[in-house]
């Protein structure tokens, strides 16, 4: 079993109250409000070390976390502290990455439409790889490369014609994807460097499959395909690619229903698979890149929220709304997400009931968790929504113009602030009354 597996983080308890990191749930509410994000940072540092012990006997891994599940700068720093390297998508990312004191050059920068603004950061800053993703981006990195005399070091974004998410897997010659080259337009693409480019050094290729995956046979097929594209472009262009990138995806558990792999399940298909495949095709043993971004925060992450209003609809749903919704947790109405929930404060002697977690934001879709049995809620009382680490706080907004919640790390009856919640001032600090309508 490793922590990916866990619908819960490992510090939970039940005292009367619902601790986690040795935090009295209740009590953190109070303290800093709600919605409230928390992060147990045992769990976070138990997932990081269940990946390092799973790729031991592969040593040439290199984990990168994917900052787009939750990046900021103490997130940031303790994954620094666990060895991780990061994958970052924007300069945003970049710049948290920057000012929580960690050297650019464990970070790769991918994504399908970077700005010459953003590349010119990432090369001024010593960022460690770009993952080159189209035709154009190869001579705007060229440009900017030779602004400040750098080589760039790059990995070659592809399509390997896998596509893998939880319930389907599909495997075919060529994939419609806006992200990276298509097999087909690798041989160009190198041509382009290596006659064009003296500034760009072509490490690697670079893939990643779908998010919340729980097939690990997709990773032992896309490391065959890469592997074997490998070995194609040593043959043409006499180039030694010796790092593979295979992305992140690997699935948690949300619900009592979700059953992902164990992180040593998935570690043995993809080792074996590069064993197996370099074997095949007569490659050198790559360095691998992960960048799990999920797997490693979801799980260590919970939303408390106040219960407010109710509403029973006659022989139909009761409605129990919560201080927060679609604005702190869109992936319920974005993707019809499932959580699970519990009342944080002692409520085990009330009895149970069936009810629908409404959010309070002005969409009828904005609906946390449907059809939920739990104690029979009073308001005032503290729900725990658990698995919010991941895709939460990173995709929040800040619609109907609520403030974005805060966040706080917990570890052994302590809590720390990492995020401080938005003010009103906060929300309109960025607006302007033009002298016309003054
Ligand atoms: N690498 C690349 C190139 C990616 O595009 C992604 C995620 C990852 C790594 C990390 O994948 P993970 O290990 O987290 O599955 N907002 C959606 C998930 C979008 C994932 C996008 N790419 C959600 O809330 O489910």
């Amino acid at each position: 079993m490793t922590t990916n597996q866990l619908l819960k983080p490992v510090t939970l308890k039940r005292d009367k109250n619902l601790y986690i990191g040795g935090c009295d749930m209740t009590e953190l509410a109070k303290k800093y409000g709600t919605p409230l994000y928390v992060i147990d940072e045992d769990t976070l540092r138990s997932v990081c070390r269940d990946y390092k012990k799973a790729f031991e006997r592969y040593p040439h891994t290199r984990m990168m976390y994917a900052s787009k599940a939750l990046c900021t700068t103490a997130i940031s720093k303790l994954l620094d502290s666990e060895g991780f390297g990061f994958d970052t998508v924007s300069i945003g990312e970049i710049y948290t990455v920057l000012k929580a004191g960690i050297s650019l050059d464990k970070v790769l920068f991918n994504g399908n439409n970077k700005t010459e603004e953003e590349l010119d950061f990432a090369i001024k800053n010593g960022i460690g790889r770009i993952s080159v993703d189209n035709f154009a981006e190869v001579d705007l990195i060229s440009k900017v490369g030779g602004r400040y005399n750098k080589v760039i070091d790059v990995l070659l974004r592809i399509t390997p014609g896998i596509e893998c998410h939880t319930h389907e897997y599909i495997q075919t010659g060529q994939l419609d994807s806006k992200f990276g080259f298509d097999l087909s337009q690798i041989d160009d693409v190198i041509t382009k460097i290596i006659t064009e480019h003296q500034n760009i050094r072509i490490r690697g290729l670079h893939a990643h499959i779908g998010s919340q995956i729980f097939e690990p046979q997709c990773f032992h097929d896309e490391i065959e395909v890469l592997i074997k594209e490998i070995s194609r472009v040593d043959e043409k262009f006499n180039i030694k690619l010796d790092e593979l990138n295979i992305g992140g995806g690997l699935g948690v558990k949300y619900t009592e229903s979700d059953n992902p792999p164990s992180i040593n399940e998935v570690a043995d298909v993809i080792i074996d698979s590069l064993e197996k495949h370099t074997e095949i095709y007569g490659t050198e043993p790559p360095t691998l890149f992960l960048e799990p971004g999920r797997s490693i925060i979801c799980t260590s992450g919970v939303t408390l929220y106040t219960i407010g209003s109710m509403k029973q609809v006659p022989n139909m749903t009761k409605y129990v709304t919560v201080d927060g919704g679609m604005a702190d947790n869109p992936r319920p109405s974005m993707y019809q997400a499932e959580y699970v929930a519990d009342v944080a404060n002692d409520a085990e002697d009330r009895e149970k009931e069936k009810v629908t977690i409404a959010g309070r934001f002005c969409e009828s879709g904005d609906i946390l968790i449907k059809d939920i049995t739990l104690p029979k809620l009073e308001t005032g009382d503290t729900l725990c929504v658990y698995n919010t680490g991941a895709y939460n706080y990173s995709m929040a907004s800040n619609y109907n113009r609520v403030e974005k919640s805060a966040m706080v790390l917990v570890k052994d009856g302590k809590s720390d602030i990492i995020v401080y919640r938005e003010t009103l001032d906060d929300l309109i600090s960025h607006d302007v009354i033009p002298d016309r309508l003054k």
